[in-house]
């Protein structure tokens, strides 16, 4: 068996396993009774020799456990889902994939929202690492979020949760970059701070990297509060200004943060961003009101259109595949993930784009496939492409 979408699932098998981002495997469905094995799972985890994949095998009546290094594990799941087992299911914290063969050779290659959203623990201990500590937080009792002997008020774990997780997706991006002096954060659109604060003392306090951050938001009141808080937590490198998204002055931005920020101030942002040359923009959209009023469609997918949760949800979807292949083409290589499960909060997606370099035909050729994109949905301009003109 040697298939398409074999290889795929391969590739993204691989892409889990080393974006630790797998939570587990389970090859099931016997193709011959040759044995008493019954199922092989398989999961990350950290050994003092290493990071490996482990492999539980299931027999009629025992477990064998094996520790693999990566390469190796996954030339073992080929091997055994293209001779041994009909069935695979990966479960990663982005999605489920399931690779199933028929008797006959078919493959099907089925793709599903994820079960788990956080791996439990890459270590043998199964302790769940928590980014952000929720005891002696000065600003995290301050917003609301932990009484004052430490401890989550019920109603506020899944902010709790949702900080954490942040920090979690955010910090490795960071490191990544390897600063070697200052790094200057900006967050527009910034809120009550609740993320502003936890980004900032996790690379402050935990990682010891020399940050400036500021917060960028229009509504004074919160801007106030921010800056007593940011005080009071000894935070001295953290400010928080009053100004909009497009116009408040800031002079270096190595990395620009938006999120939720409402419809077009993520494309203000984002324009920010690249305007500043940033090594690496995030953002987590909110509503997407301009394509979905300016989109006119006038070919076969107009039935889409027809129905109004459809369209908003079309909507989302040109806003940021154009938001993202804009970026790409000024040369950031993007991706586009939930961050966190929509149990959480519905607004999950975050686009992620890393400044890197792009060659004069790869800029045309996303140019043609925005322009056709354009045109498929009667759309004249997306904002963000509107603004990287002025
Ligand atoms: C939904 S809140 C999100 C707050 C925070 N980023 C978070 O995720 O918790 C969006 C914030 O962006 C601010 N905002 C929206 N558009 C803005 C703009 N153009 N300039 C400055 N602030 C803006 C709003 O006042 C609001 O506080």
């Amino acid at each position: 068996m040697e298939n398409k979408q074999l290889n795929i699932f391969i590739d993204r098998l691989t892409n889990s396993i080393e974006n630790k981002d797998l939570v587990k495997l389970v090859i099931s469905k016997k193709r011959q009774n040759s044995s008493d094995l019954k199922k092989i799972s398989a999961s990350i985890v950290t050994l003092n020799s290493g990071t490996k994949l482990k492999f539980v095998y299931t027999h009629d009546t025992k477990d064998i456990t094996k520790n693999y290094d990566f390469a190796e594990g996954i030339n073992k799941i080929k091997h055994s889902i293209t001779n041994e087992f009909f069935n695979v299911d990966l479960f990663t914290k982005t999605e489920n994939i399931s690779l199933i063969s028929s008797k006959k050779g078919k493959i099907r290659l089925i793709t599903k929202e994820p079960t788990f959203f956080t791996i439990e623990s890459l270590n043998h201990d199964k302790i769940k690492k928590r980014y952000i500590k929720a005891e002696g937080n000065i600003y995290l009792k301050e917003l609301g979020i932990t009484k004052p002997n430490g401890e989550v008020f019920h109603k506020k774990i899944d902010k709790f949760k949702q900080i954490n997780r942040y920090v979690e997706l955010l910090a490795p991006k960071l490191e990544e970059l390897n600063f070697k002096d200052e790094i200057h954060i900006v967050d527009m659109g910034s809120g009550k701070g609740y993320l502003t604060f936890a980004l900032y003392d996790y690379l402050k306090n935990e990682l010891s990297k020399d940050i400036y951050m500021t917060g960028v938001e229009y509504r004074e009141g919160l801007v106030n509060t921010c800056n007593e808080i940011s005080k009071k937590a000894n935070f001295n490198n953290l400010r928080f200004v009053q100004g909009t998204i497009e116009k408040t002055n800031i002079d270096r931005i190595n990395v620009l943060i938006a999120l939720h920020a409402c419809d077009t101030a993520t494309d203000e942002a984002i324009y920010r961003g690249i305007k500043a040359d940033a090594s690496l923009i995030v953002c987590a959209p909110c509503c997407h009101k301009q394509v979905r009023m300016d989109m006119s469609i006038e070919n076969e997918l107009n039935q889409i259109v027809k129905h109004g949760i459809l369209k908003e949800r079309q909507a989302e979807i040109i806003t940021d595949t154009l938001r993202a292949m804009i970026m790409e083409m000024h040369g950031y290589r993007t991706n586009i993930f939930e961050f966190i499960s929509t149990e959480h909060t519905p607004k999950n997606l975050m686009i992620v784009g890393k400044k890197s370099t792009i060659s004069d035909s790869e800029r045309k050729e996303y140019q043609e496939q925005i322009e056709s994109i354009k045109k498929l949905f009667g759309l004249k301009e997306h904002y963000l492409e509107k603004l990287l003109k002025s």
